[in-house]
């Protein structure tokens, strides 16, 4: 299967920022999908300027129209742009994104050419009352019974417990590598199979040891994919 090594900028990066890591990031994507979703209006230049993929943190569920603030997934891929963050556990908490609406938004992301990166996982009240495998076995019911086997490749699902976003807090090898073999085992009832990477205070420090588990296919990273040196340091481990 592929692997990926996703950034997922969220509302940081400066110009001057974003200038001196397309300057200082030296990878580019061979057999590795390496992956930026910066703030949008930054896509246009980081598509200019790096030999990797970019993407967008959102996309909109509609095609076009009076939908102030939003990103058309026709437009991203008009720009060159080549994937989507959808349903990033900060969307669903602070923009009240459903999973409904997130499969909405993936249909339109692959009608559109771009490869759709669906987030799910459990909050730490969750975690702590074992039900992370029911919560999400229901973000990804309504994926499964949407997509097939057709989309296989153009679907990779993000598994993120939202304890784990920013906070240092890493669950064990064998939690990571656990959950993400019960995503695989529920796609597979529903003859799928996606790329499943991690994510959430993934490091240089603790990379080796997830990029080693075989039912992890990448990661999705954002504090340590701010700058060109702890983010190639993450490529360089796949
Ligand atoms: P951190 O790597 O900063 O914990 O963020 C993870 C994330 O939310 C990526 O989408």
């Amino acid at each position: 299967m592929k692997k990926y090594c996703l950034g997922n900028w969220k509302m940081n990066q400066s110009l001057e920022e974003v200038k001196a890591f397309s300057k200082d990031f030296q990878e580019s994507s061979n057999d590795l999908y390496i992956g930026i979703a910066p703030q949008a209006i930054h896509i246009p230049y980081l598509l200019e300027n790096t030999q990797i993929f970019i993407g967008s943190q959102n996309c909109s569920e509609h095609k076009s129209g009076a939908f102030t603030g939003e990103l058309g997934p026709q437009f991203l891929n008009e720009l060159g742009a080549k994937f989507s963050l959808i349903g990033h556990s900060e969307r669903r908490q602070l923009y009240k994104e459903t999973t409904e609406s997130c499969i909405e938004k993936i249909k339109n992301a692959l009608s559109n050419d771009l490869l759709a990166v669906y987030c799910i996982g459990e909050t730490l009240q969750e975690f702590e009352q074992n039900q992370t495998k029911e919560v999400l076995k229901n973000q990804l019911l309504p994926l499964l019974e949407t997509f097939s086997i057709n989309d296989q490749d153009n679907i990779v699902i993000a598994y993120e417990p939202v304890w784990a976003i920013g906070t240092g807090k890493v669950p064990t090898l064998d939690i990571i590598s656990d959950v993400t073999s019960y995503i695989h085992d529920l796609c597979l009832q529903y003859k799928q199979d996606y790329s499943v990477v991690y994510g959430g205070s993934v490091k240089p420090a603790n990379i080796k040891d997830i990029s080693q588990i075989p039912s992890v296919q990448g990661v999705l990273v954002g504090g340590a994919s701010l700058k060109a040196e702890s983010f190639g340091a993450l490529c360089r481990a796949f």
